[in-house]
């Protein structure tokens, strides 16, 4: 069947997906940190239930592994409305996105990933689908082909995108609830670590779960995934309870650094530093030297790297600060 493609459902989720099934928050009270947002969103739930309308359309964007999803689900969830996920590459063609229009309950939640990857005609389409709920189809062929007007149950677009600027001005219009993702405070990476830990039934330090916060580049996805591991490593060393020994020793292994930045990140910095005297350098440049595709640079790796401070945008290029080099242990020259 056609959804079947594009729609995930259980049976197609291997173990690892199950797992991250019951990791991820159900409702707002489950949902730890992005506290400005959820508390908006709290309201805006709130009045368009008690108005019995559907939510306004919404765009969540930022980096990736923030919650987007989980997110997307709470806002189903909290609104006792079903819940299709979908992303954007695997809607190919209109007709894709009238089947899956066309099987929303009123109110439902369609959730689209990395929505700026959607076709043009796809998105084109899903202008009148989201500010009027129809949709206008041509059927049949040649000579009998005639436009055909099929309206729609009124729903809630969710987009997610880790780039907000790729899409276009009228198709960003259309979403009335438009909010940016944050990387998580160390507090809040704490209390997500703690639950999983809870969930996965491991003792953790609180040394240990600090750690772990501290360097998971404010990302819960890349905190629990440390857990994840950190746990692999304990359990075949023998050790009951997860100490800061374990933690520096297998992140030590992962080659996760003491601020958290991995393999990639650091030659990436490097290399900025040896071949352009740390910049400023044009990131299709960056990217080209370390064998990476500026995209993955631009959305999994700048970010952050700009978060922490360790990278300048200038008019000219990126520029390696003075802080990444302490960190890196390389002499800074002041080119100022
Ligand atoms: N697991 C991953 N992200 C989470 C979040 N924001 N709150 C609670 N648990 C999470």
């Amino acid at each position: 069947m056609e959804d079947e493609r594009i729609i995930s459902n259980e049976a197609q989720d291997d173990n690892e997906n199950k797992i991250e099934k019951t990791l991820r928050p159900k409702f707002f009270n489950q949902y730890i940190g992005q506290d400005d947002i959820t508390e908006k969103l709290n309201v805006y739930i709130k009045a368009s239930k008690q108005r019995n309308e559907s939510l306004d359309h919404v765009l969540l964007y930022g980096p990736p592994g923030l919650g987007k999803t989980t997110l997307a689900m709470v806002i189903a969830n909290e609104m006792e409305v079903g819940l299709k996920t979908t992303n954007g590459p695997a809607i190919e063609k209109p007709g894709d996105l009238v089947a899956l229009l066309n099987e929303l309950q009123p109110g439902d939640v369609l959730f689209i990933d990395e929505i700026h990857r959607l076709p043009k005609t796809v998105e084109e389409m899903l202008y009148s689908a989201m500010e009027d709920f129809f949709v206008d189809i041509v059927v049949g062929q040649g000579p009998t082909a005639h436009p055909v007007h099929f309206p729609l149950p009124p729903f809630t677009l969710i987009g997610a995108t880790t780039r907000a600027g790729f899409l276009a001005a009228p198709f960003r219009d259309r979403f009335g609830i438009i909010e940016r993702m944050q990387y998580y405070k160390i507090s809040d990476l704490e209390e997500i670590v703690k639950r999983t830990a809870d969930i996965f039934s491991v003792e953790i330090q609180q040394q240990g779960t600090h750690e772990i916060a501290r360097r998971s580049r404010g990302t819960p996805r890349i905190a629990n995934r440390l857990l994840k591991r950190v746990r692999d490593f304990a359990q075949v060393s023998e050790t009951n309870e997860i100490d800061i020994k374990i933690v520096d020793k297998s992140l030590e292994m992962l080659g996760v650094d003491s601020e958290g930045l991995d393999s990639t990140d650091v030659k990436l910095l490097e290399s900025m530093i040896e071949l352009y005297n740390g910049g400023p350098v044009g990131i299709n440049t960056i990217a080209a030297n370390i064998g990476e595709e500026s995209d993955t640079i631009a959305e999994m790796y700048e970010p952050f790297l700009l978060q922490i401070g360790f990278l300048k945008r200038t008019s000219r290029g990126r520029v390696v600060t003075e802080k990444a080099y302490q960190h890196l242990n390389i002499p800074f020259i002041n080119k100022d």
